[in-house]
Order: structure tokens, then C-alpha cells, then sequence
């Protein structure tokens, strides 16, 4: 997944600060940097009280990035998460991360495909997910597992990509090649297929306007540090995420792609 292959970036961005390779780190020290979706901690304290994450509950995460949401939600709600990741690399530096914050007993890192099933069988009291089901087209599958994955009565959140108006063909070509979506439904389209896979109580808040306010400032801020970033990043990694940014950003602005926050429960 060439999207988010250079996980480099976070130490490259630690040791601007002055923090070596394998010197302790807190939560808080990388919370400006291993976050993968919008709105950082401020999206994860709000899927905590959203769906009652507490201190003893069991947490799956699904397409945990480098285990920023993870660690912070095991960090300020005291739960145990299990943070599931496709990309080796990115569970490696994950998992390297969380050791080095202490973690490793609240969070266990796990390299593998949601779609394989693995993590079936009930056990967890609760699923979140930020910003990963846009790279799963099969709906079906992937709900399936999810609700397998949770104990009866456990708790979905999902913050994920929804359609609200039809993209052209050269907005297609942008989705899939730029931001590798290669399927979007509509905002009641997603709410009937996890009704369909068996969820009920599902709520889906648009969020659209937020999202689009946020991708722009996001490349905005990326740009306005631009030689700071050659400097530290190097022209390719600089000009990678320009591109990715902005393509987020003009298709949230043209009104193609929509945000949702979604709950739900499996009865
Ligand atoms: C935008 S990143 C978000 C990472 C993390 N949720 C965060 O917010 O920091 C999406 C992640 O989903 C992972 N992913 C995509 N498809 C997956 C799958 N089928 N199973 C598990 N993880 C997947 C990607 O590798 C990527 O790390």
C-alpha cells in the first residue's frame, strides 16, 4: 500500500526534537505525529465517549497505522486494545513505538488482513476503526468480521468516507489511484449494509463539513513548512504528502467526498 510506506517520517520528526532511536517516549510525545486520521486524540476521546470505552473493556482496532489511536486509547481510558494492521512495517514501528512507551501490556499489536478473520470469536467488547474501511470495498465480508469479532452487545465506531455526490471520471481515477478508495457509499447506503450484517442502534453523524475544513488547513500547515520539510524530509517524502493532502483536501472541498462517524451495536 504505497500510501503509507514511509513510516521513517516519525523518527525522522523525533530526532528533530532531539529524541534518539530507542530513548523512552510518552504518549504525548508522538501524539502529534502517529495519528493517521482527522482530528488526532480529539477524534479518539470522542469515539471513547461516543461508544463507553472504559477501563475494562477489550478493544479491537482495526487498520491500526503506526498504533497512535491504540496507545492513546489504552493510555486515557485505561482499556486494553488490539491494534490489527495489514502492513508489516507499520506494525513493526508500531509495536517499537508502544514498547517504548511502556504499552506493551495494554496494547498487542497484530500484523494481519481484517478480512482473514483472525481476530473472530467474540472477544472483544468494542471495534474502532479510523479512516481504514475506504481501502476495503467488500462491505460485506468486512462487516461480517467485524461483528464476529465483538461479544453480543459490544460497540462499532467508524470514522470513514462516505459519497455525497457522484464523482466524475477523472474523481475516480483521483480515489483510487491517490487515496486508494476504490468504493464509497452513500451515507444511508452504509448505514443499511451494517443493518444488513446484523448491527443495530446505527447512527452515522455527517461530518463532512469538519473533514473538509480540516484537510485544508491540514495542507495548508504542510505547505506554509515546506522548506523545513525538504530540509528534514527530503524532496520526495515533501512532496508525496503535498499531493496527498491536497487531493483530500479538493475532493472534501468539491463535495464528492463526505465524512461519517458512525456507531453501532451488535444486539
Ligand atoms: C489512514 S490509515 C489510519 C491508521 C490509524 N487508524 C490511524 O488513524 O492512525 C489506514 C490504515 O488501515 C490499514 N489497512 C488497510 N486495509 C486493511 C485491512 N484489510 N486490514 C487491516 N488494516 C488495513 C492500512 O495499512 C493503514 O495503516
Amino acid at each position: 500500500m504505497k500510501l503509507y510506506n514511509k513510516v521513517e517520517r516519525i523518527l525522522t520528526e523525533l530526532h528533530a526534537l532531539g529524541i534518539d532511536d530507542d530513548a523512552p517516549l510518552s504518549v504525548d510525545d508522538l501524539t502529534p505525529f502517529d495519528q493517521y486520521h482527522y482530528y488526532g486524540t480529539e477524534a479518539v476521546d470522542h469515539a471513547a465517549a461516543a461508544i463507553g470505552i472504559d477501563a475494562q473493556a477489550r478493544v479491537l482496532e482495526v487498520g491500526s497505522g503506526i498504533g497512535g489511536p491504540a496507545r492513546y486509547l489504552a493510555s486515557s481510558t485505561g482499556c486494553h486494545v488490539t491494534a490489527l494492521e495489514l502492513q508489516f512495517d507499520l506494525n513493526e514501528t508500531a509495536m517499537h513505538l508502544t514498547q517504548r512507551c511502556a504499552l506493551a501490556d495494554s496494547v498487542a499489536h497484530v500484523c494481519g488482513d481484517v478480512l482473514d478473520g483472525g481476530q473472530n470469536g467474540g472477544q472483544f467488547d468494542a471495534l474502532v476503526s479510523f479512516l481504514c474501511f475506504l481501502h476495503i470495498p467488500d462491505r460485506e465480508a468486512l462487516f461480517a468480521r467485524c461483528f464476529n469479532a465483538l461479544k453480543p452487545g459490544g460497540r462499532l465506531y467508524v470514522e470513514d468516507f462516505a459519497k455525497h455526490t457522484e464523482p466524475s471520471a477523472e474523481e475516480w481515477v483521483l480515489l483510487k489511484d491517490k487515496i486508494l478508495c476504490p468504493y464509497l457509499p452513500t451515507p444511508t447506503g452504509y448505514e443499511d449494509q451494517l443493518r444488513a450484517a446484523g448491527f443495530e442502534d446505527v447512527v452515522a453523524e455527517d461530518v463532512s463539513a469538519a473533514w473538509a475544513s480540516f484537510t485544508r488547513e491540514r495542507h495548508d500547515a504542510w505547505n506554509a513548512r515546506r522548506e523545513r520539510n525538504l530540509d528534514l524530509h527530503g524532496a520526495e517524502i515533501t512532496d508525496g504528502m503535498e499531493d496527498f493532502y491536497k487531493t483530500a483536501a479538493d475532493l472534501s472541498a468539491s463535495g464528492v467526498l463526505g465524512g461519517l462517524r458512525i456507531c453501532a451495536r451488535r444486539p
